[in-house]
């Protein structure tokens, strides 16, 4: 039998009845005449993580709920023999442990009751899980119980997921009136599409509502209280929790352990996989998400969180700076038997930085950081607020609870560190937080214990009055329905959407090594200047070039010659890009000065990405204000569509500088829901506008590139629109997708004051030659017919398109 995944369509009706069931099946238990019982199938009940955490977590819920209604079997399973798996059980349950606040004697006596109620089975055929399936409801039968459902945990590799997946499904579910959980640890893939296709076996075996995956940091005490730490504290935090106050967030999980003795599991995955992709960004949605007005809410909380993950920015290869602790591929050669001479990419290290695209967080750089081989075992969740006070008394007069000069900053101190236990930590300054006083207590003083550039002192500090293991929190979660502690296909799937292509384009990228620990010095320390991360020292070699080395960028000039008998100027990108950058700004300037306003024409595409981000950063007496941009061509597919030249733009330029928004022209290829539709009249209105608003139609500036074809603007070779005639914008096809395209004229174009082509990168090579030789056919090559009328043309080549 196959679970009908119906639910899936509606993700909102099943998260409803979820929880309704959740609580129904809770609630009703004391009810019903029988009482019910729950069994608990570990499956891996032998494995490294079975044996440190998730038996001690199994007999954690036992002492918890033994007493309150419910009676439990618990099933410890492998592959291994009955006789030795046996064995090996019993030595983990002699090691179990009962809180520290526990009498001995009754603690001996529950263990007993455990060791008792559990039992180990080799659990491998479809015949064993039906096996089982019968003992359970036999004994279930013979004990006078009802069977209230059956928690499978899955510690076990992902490639047995499915196998497992099936035998349960079709040989060991509960019978209807009770429930079924299945529990699931990472990996769930590798990137999107091995996400989405485990996503879907899974999904054609277990209802949404009963697979939980874990993710162990949402069992981390202090992960945990996140939400109902910013819900307690909502007076204080309401009008703090924003991109007017806070300066940054960091999230980070430093390790000293490297990955020895499992590098057949890191190499491939590597740390954003393993660290970032999940603990981190669950830990990123938690601080970012909208608060829900009930927090304790599931669904509330995962659709909060689902809509934190749509509106994270993507990430460039540029957002993240990667290092490899230098005794890795040595491991890697040694534990993979690889030859000498393999070398592993693999990042141990990495730095992310993270932009939220809403309004409470734009502009607030959210850093992630994880890292094996570093100098310290510490994680931590760090909110460092802006600070606009000046004091005037002297520093030795400052109040740690008045004086608003020191730090002001919340961490969420997850573990280990200088100060070895989870905490929540608030500035003096801010305010003094509210935490459930039952289970958070004061933390006592540490004398010369600094943190974050603070005295311990300065800050109201809260540990847990009972520290708790996050697997023994999460499978009291899973038993209580506590979904939202858990990872939902939906949620999953966002994050991979969002570090799927990230990953993607770093797969060649070459990380910094590193010596590991203290001796790693600043080497990995890195900076953020826009949206670019980059480490903050250059390699030696790279400050010294020996006498062999490649030649830098800088080791040219910018050379100027003339193409086609205008004037080229060439160099290598950087110097390109800041040459035309700081021309476009001089004409702005210029302009803005004669008539008071700029009108640029802009093409869309890669090559002007580099210009428009130069402009975005570098340029502050750009006259923005007084400056109208128009586009040169644009695609038939909505503005926002990512393909759309109007999106690039106002992702790489327009979001970073204040042009008045009636000064903007995107161009009308979207008009009463239609694409680029003739009766529409686009083109035409777009030509109005021009007429009306740029004196003569003659742009200031217009900006061009050059396709390996020789087409401009949208305007293709063997193509008769836009040529020349009368129109000033014209509808067009291009040979490659999105077909459809509109673009200003040739005529329109020439008749600017000054027109820049921009033509760069190796591919850019053949055209620029073959064009450097031919005369005015612009039906050939579009390109040929660029010849202002009066204005000025100047190629700008950068060395690979012009020297190859
Ligand atoms: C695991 C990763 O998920 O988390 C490990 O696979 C990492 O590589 C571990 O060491 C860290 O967890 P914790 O609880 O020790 O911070």
């Amino acid at each position: 039998m196959s679970a009908e995944p119906h639910f899936k369509r509606r993700p909102g009706v099943w998260k409803m009845l979820m929880a309704a069931v959740c609580v129904a099946l809770l609630s009703g238990l004391q009810a019903q005449d029988h009482p019910g019982q729950v069994s608990i199938i570990l499956l891996g009940a032998t494995g490294d993580l079975a044996r440190k955490y998730l038996w001690q977590g199994l007999f954690h819920l036992y002492l918890e709920e033994v007493g309150k209604g419910h009676h439990f079997r618990f099933h410890g399973t492998a592959l291994t023999s009955t006789e030795q798996g046996q064995e090996a059980i019993a030595k983990v349950l002699e090691s179990l442990s009962c809180p520290g606040d526990m009498a001995s004697g009754h603690c001996a006596e529950l263990k007993a009751q455990f060791q008792q109620l559990s039992e180990y089975r080799r659990l491998k055929t479809p015949e064993d899980y039906l096996a089982l399936s019968k003992d359970i409801e036999a004994q279930v039968e013979h004990e006078g119980l009802r069977e209230t459902g059956r928690i499978f945990y899955l510690s076990v590799p992902p490639f047995a997921y499915v196998d497992i997946a099936r035998n349960i499904n079709s040989s060991c579910r509960p019978g209807a009136s009770a429930w079924l959980r299945v529990v699931l640890e990472k990996p769930f893939g590798h990137d999107l599409h091995s996400a989405q296709q485990l996503a879907a076996e899974l999904g054609s075996f277990f209802r949404e509502e009963e697979m939980y995956r874990v993710d162990h940091y949402l069992g981390k005490q202090v992960v945990a209280q996140i939400l109902p730490f910013r819900d307690q504290n909502r007076a204080a935090l309401d009008g703090l929790w924003n991109r007017h106050h806070v300066e940054r967030v960091e999230i980070v999980m430093k390790e000293t352990l490297d990955a020895e003795g499992r590098t057949s599991f890191y190499e491939e995955y590597g740390v954003i996989r393993d660290v970032l992709q999940n603990h981190l960004t669950e830990v990123l949605t938690l601080v970012a998400m909208e608060l829900p007005v009930n927090t304790s809410s599931p669904e509330a909380v995962l659709q909060h969180k689902l809509q934190a993950f749509q509106a994270l920015r993507g990430l460039q290869r540029h957002s993240a700076v990667l290092g490899q602790y230098q005794a890795y591929s040595g491991q890697v050669r040694r534990e993979l038997q690889k030859p000498d001479n393999f070398h592993s990419l693999t990042p141990t290290f990495a730095g992310i930085l993270v932009h939220i695209d809403n309004l409470r967080w734009e502009g607030v750089p959210f850093i992630l950081m994880s890292g094996k081989a570093l100098d310290e075992r510490v994680s931590y969740v760090r909110i460092l607020f802006k600070n606009q006070a000046f004091c005037v008394q002297s520093e030795k007069h400052w109040v740690a609870a008045q004086s608003r000069c020191l730090p002001r900053q919340i961490i969420f101190y997850i573990g280990h560190g200088e100060l070895d236990s989870p905490a929540v930590l608030v500035s003096r300054n801010l305010f003094r937080p509210t935490l459930p006083s039952a289970s958070w207590k004061e933390v006592e003083g540490q004398p010369g214990l600094r943190l974050f550039g603070l005295p311990l002192s300065d800050y109201y500090a809260y540990s847990p009055v009972r520290e708790q293991d996050a697997y023994s929190l999460l499978i009291s979660h899973i038993f209580h329905c506590r979904k939202d502690s858990f990872v939902t296909t939906e949620n999953l799937l966002a994050s991979w959407v969002f570090w799927t292509p990230l990953l993607d384009s770093l797969a060649h990228e070459v990380p910094r090594f590193y010596p590991g620990g203290a001796e790693n010095g600043q080497l990995l320390d890195f900076e953020f200047s826009g949206s670019h991360l980059s480490f903050s020292q250059l390699l030696p070699e790279q400050l010294v070039p020996g006498p062999d080395s490649a030649p830098l960028p800088s080791d040219f000039q910018v050379l100027t010659a003339k193409y086609r008998d205008s004037p080229l100027i060439s160099a290598w990108p950087e110097e390109l890009i800041a040459r035309l950058a700081g021309d476009i700004e001089a004409a702005a300037v210029r302009a803005v000065r004669r008539f008071g306003e700029f009108h640029l024409a802009l093409s869309g595409g890669s090559s002007p990405v580099a210009l428009f981000q130069q402009l975005a950063a570098g340029h502050y007496s750009f006259p923005w204000a007084h400056t109208h941009l128009w586009l040169v061509d644009e695609r038939c597919v909505p503005l926002w569509d990512p393909e759309s030249n109007f999106q690039g733009l106002q992702t790489h330029l327009l979001q970073h500088v204040r042009v008045p928004h009636y000064n903007v022209h995107p161009m009308p290829v979207h008009r009463r829901q239609r694409l680029c539709a003739e009766e529409d009249q686009g083109a035409q209105a777009y030509a109005e506008e021009i007429s009306a608003l740029v004196t003569n139609g003659s742009f200031d500036l217009v900006l061009l590139g050059m396709g390996t074809d020789g087409h401009t603007a949208s305007l293709f070779p063997q193509s008769p629109a836009g040529l020349d005639g009368e129109q000033l914008v014209v509808l067009t096809t291009s040979p490659s997708s999105p077909h459809q395209r509109m673009s200003l004229s040739l005529p329109l174009i020439n008749r600017a004051r000054k027109v820049a082509v921009l033509v760069m990168g190796r591919m850019k090579r053949e055209i620029a030659m073959l064009v450097s030789r031919v005369g005015h056919e612009p039906k050939k090559w579009p390109i040929s017919g660029v010849l202002p009328d009066s204005g000025q043309l100047v190629w700008y080549m950068d060395y690979d398109a012009f020297l190859g």
